[in-house]
């Protein structure tokens, strides 16, 4: 796969991001590990995760570690060959100091994520979600302690709106601080919100953007048809939770979004992936599978 660089760094990533929200479950240790070994093998330089990963397991509060902890092993010796990312500032315990973005949760937590990873930086150190209970300063300075303490070499963030990501960057540029490098926003050809004043904002001033869910969570696979059941071993059977409702409005939208792929000569899973990265300012797509085939299908549309 190409690579693309980040700009203002020298991070070079592939067009997919390999997720590893669901390493745990539903992708058992052993299955994450060689899945994690083949995206290496064909490309895929680029692993995301986040302090609270651990699979459907987790609900609110749970202490997560679980997706770091499974990379750690999967990246023994391997360390070198990827460009690896991870997030700060859900809620991980059941404690007040259990998550946002205080310098105390942040540097605590940092070293946390190195522990299990194994390693002893991270290429991008992700701000998860904005936290309206910490001075916005005094998590940008903790951001900046980090990269200093040399245990991440940039920081990120992620589901931060235009007006954040405006404010938290004047902070930056009027205390001298680093600015962040990436954004990581929920986008896919259903839920297109972002391209109003993120997109722009973020071309503007030369943050990446990788978005997330770009399958919305499977929708735009072509997997799901109208009038028959999912298939037993999909997301809306295990976890409906974590996908948009599957109903006739859907459908209709699905249809459209098919018609338009048509006429681009795609198919509906390469105008989910490659509909997105023609958008100026996009370098990669962190996109969840469940194993090795759904990535070989992934991989195999964008080429
Ligand atoms: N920053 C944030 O707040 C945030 C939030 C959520 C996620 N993320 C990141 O984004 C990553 C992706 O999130 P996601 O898994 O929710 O979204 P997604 O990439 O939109 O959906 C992934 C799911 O789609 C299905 N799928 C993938 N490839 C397929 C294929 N070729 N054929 C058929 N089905 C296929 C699989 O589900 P089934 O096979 O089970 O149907 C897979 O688990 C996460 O791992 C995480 O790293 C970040």
């Amino acid at each position: 796969m190409n690579l693309q660089t980040l700009p203002k760094t020298d991070l070079k990533v592939s067009p997919l991001c390999l997720g590893t929200m669901t390493f745990g479950t539903p992708v058992a240790e052993t299955d994450a590990i060689q899945l994690t070994h083949w995206a290496l093998d064909h490309g895929v330089n680029f692993l995301d995760t986040a302090n609270m990963y651990e699979g459907y397991s987790r609900y609110l509060g749970s202490p997560g570690g679980v997706s770091e902890e499974i990379l750690g092993k999967a990246l023994k010796g391997k360390r070198e060959q990827v460009v690896l990312a991870t997030k700060v500032g859900m809620k991980i315990g059941p404690g007040d100091g259990d998550q946002g973005l205080s310098r105390t949760h942040v540097l605590r937590e940092i070293d946390r994520s190195l522990f299990r990873l194994q390693c002893d930086y991270v290429d991008l150190y992700y701000m998860h979600k904005p936290d309206p209970a910490t001075p916005l300063a005094e998590s940008i300075q903790a951001f900046n302690e980090i990269i200093d303490a040399g245990k991440a070499r940039h920081w990120a963030i992620s589901n931060f709106s235009a007006e954040q990501i405006t404010n938290l960057l004047k902070i930056c540029d009027e205390n001298g601080w680093r600015r962040p490098v990436a954004l990581q926003p929920a986008y896919s050809l259903l839920k297109r919100d972002i391209e109003a004043e993120i997109l722009p904002l973020c071309q503007r001033e030369q943050i990446a953007v990788l978005p997330y869910q770009v399958l919305q969570g499977g929708l735009l696979t072509n997997k799901y048809q109208r009038g028959q059941a999912a298939p037993g071993d999909s997301r809306q059977v295990e976890k409906p939770e974590w996908t948009m409702p599957l109903n006739d409005e859907m459908f209709d939208r699905l249809e459209k979004i098919q018609t338009d792929a048509t006429k681009l000569g795609r198919t509906l899973l390469q105008h989910a992936l490659k509909g997105l990265l023609d958008q100026p300012g996009i370098i990669s797509l962190v996109i969840g599978v469940k194993r090795i085939p759904q990535l070989e299908n992934l991989i195999t549309a964008l080429q």
